[in-house]
């Protein structure tokens, strides 16, 4: 069980990119997390793609790309709900991001998710001296913006 973890202020959360941190799963293992502002709040989601799981959304040099919305998969262009995960286009339709449960009160961006353990803010690699990073998704890409 996680307790509430303040993760960042709201405001901090840009438009474009989103904000990065990494949780410890109940296996152990660290996973990326990234959020993004809503209209009407904050989502989090885990940093893959449904399609190809080892493909990150969100990467290190641009963050997550939104656009309209959404959120574009960097290596074959399908766009994610903000708001709600969901695909229903290119190779990633009918499929949903993996959420990560978070609340925002008073400007306050906090984690929520029993599932997991607030680890760091950043990457997963920025938390650690170990460079076996064997277990997280790489990233490749077909696309510019
Ligand atoms: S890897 Fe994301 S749509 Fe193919």
């Amino acid at each position: 069980m996680s307790p509430r973890t303040h993760l960042t202020s709201a405001d901090d959360v840009p438009e474009q990119g989103g904000w990065l941190f990494t949780v410890e799963e109940p296996d152990g293992s660290l996973r990326e997390v990234f959020l993004v502002e809503l209209d009407d709040g904050i989502a989090a989601w885990k940093n893959y793609c449904q399609h190809e799981t080892d493909q990150e959304l969100y990467r290190e040099d641009i963050g997550a790309v939104m656009r309209d919305g959404g959120i574009v998969c960097p290596k074959h262009g399908s766009v994610f709900d903000a708001a709600t995960g969901y695909c229903d286009n290119g190779k990633a339709a009918g499929s949903t991001l993996a959420e990560v449960d978070v609340t925002e009160e008073l400007g306050q961006v906090y984690l929520t998710d029993e599932d997991v353990a607030f680890s760091h803010a950043g990457p997963a690699d920025a938390g650690s001296e170990d460079d076996d990073d064997d277990d997280m998704p790489g990233s490749t890409s077909h696309m510019t913006f």
